[in-house]
């Protein structure tokens, strides 16, 4: 059966729009997400409105951040957290604003599926570890990484999609022409980000997960809209929206 892994939103309601007609458009209706839904876009809200309805999300670092103070946050994004958590105490009755504070409270860090493991951040610290492309130079994480996974681990985080391999290879999308074919060994696999990709490709991105492979769609949307709607609110960085044109 196929499924949609998607990750990081960040309250970029746009994005979602456009990668679930995608999602929808492959006849995919089980559609799981990695994490941070909110943090740095415009529609908190909505988006979590959205992800609210999905059968599984994966507790991200900047929901925890709305929660609990956070640790280790730039100035940008501590002011895009206190203007996010301002959002999620307003809304048209008190009973929208305790569901969307339930549903983060209750979040899952990690999901457990046998071979399959879903986490935000990575498996051996599921919400805030990043493993990035250029810790294949570094073995001992990637061996520890490895080590704690089942078969398969998917994650977000990064905003950088793309397979670790148990050969110490990285491959992004471009490499592995969008689909990386399971080969029996372990791999790692990062979902992207369908609100903020980081990747120097500004489409959104998410995975298409099979038994046989994971395809990576990007999908094309304008980010004007998005772009003046951050670039409306003085507490959103000017930079969370111009970074929304390059995809970094
Ligand atoms: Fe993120």
């Amino acid at each position: 059966m196929k499924r949609a892994l998607i990750s990081d939103v960040h309250s970029n309601l746009e994005a979602l729009t456009a990668v679930l007609e995608d999602i929808k458009s492959h006849g995919i209706t089980e559609i799981y997400c990695l994490g941070d839904v909110i943090g740095y876009g415009p529609n908190p809200r909505e988006c979590l409105d959205i992800v609210m309805k999905l059968p599984v999300c994966i507790l991200g670092n900047h929901d925890q951040a709305a929660m609990f103070d956070p640790d280790g946050f730039n100035p940008v994004a501590l002011r895009a957290v206190y203007w996010t958590r301002e959002q999620l105490e307003q809304g048209t009755n008190a009973s929208d604003v305790n569901r969307r504070w339930d549903f983060l409270g209750e979040l899952p860090r990690s999901r457990d599926e046998g071979e399959r493991l879903f986490v935000h951040g990575s498996p051996r610290e599921p919400t805030n570890e990043y493993i990035f492309p250029e810790d294949v130079y570094n073995q001992r994480k990637m061996q520890v990484l490895f080590d704690r996974t089942p078969l398969y681990c998917f994650q977000g985080h990064t905003h950088i999609p793309g397979v670790f391999t148990m050969s110490g290879d990285f491959l992004s999308p471009d490499e592995c022409q969008y689909e990386y074919r399971f080969t029996g060994d372990k791999a790692l696999v990062n979902v992207g980000s369908v609100g903020q990709p980081r990747d120097g490709d500004p489409r959104p991105c998410y995975v298409i997960l099979s038994d046989e492979s994971v395809i990576f769609r990007r999908i094309d949307y304008d980010p004007e809209e998005t772009i003046q709607k951050i670039y409306a609110q003085p507490d959103l960085d000017n930079m969370l929206g111009d970074r929304l044109r390059e995809g970094r």
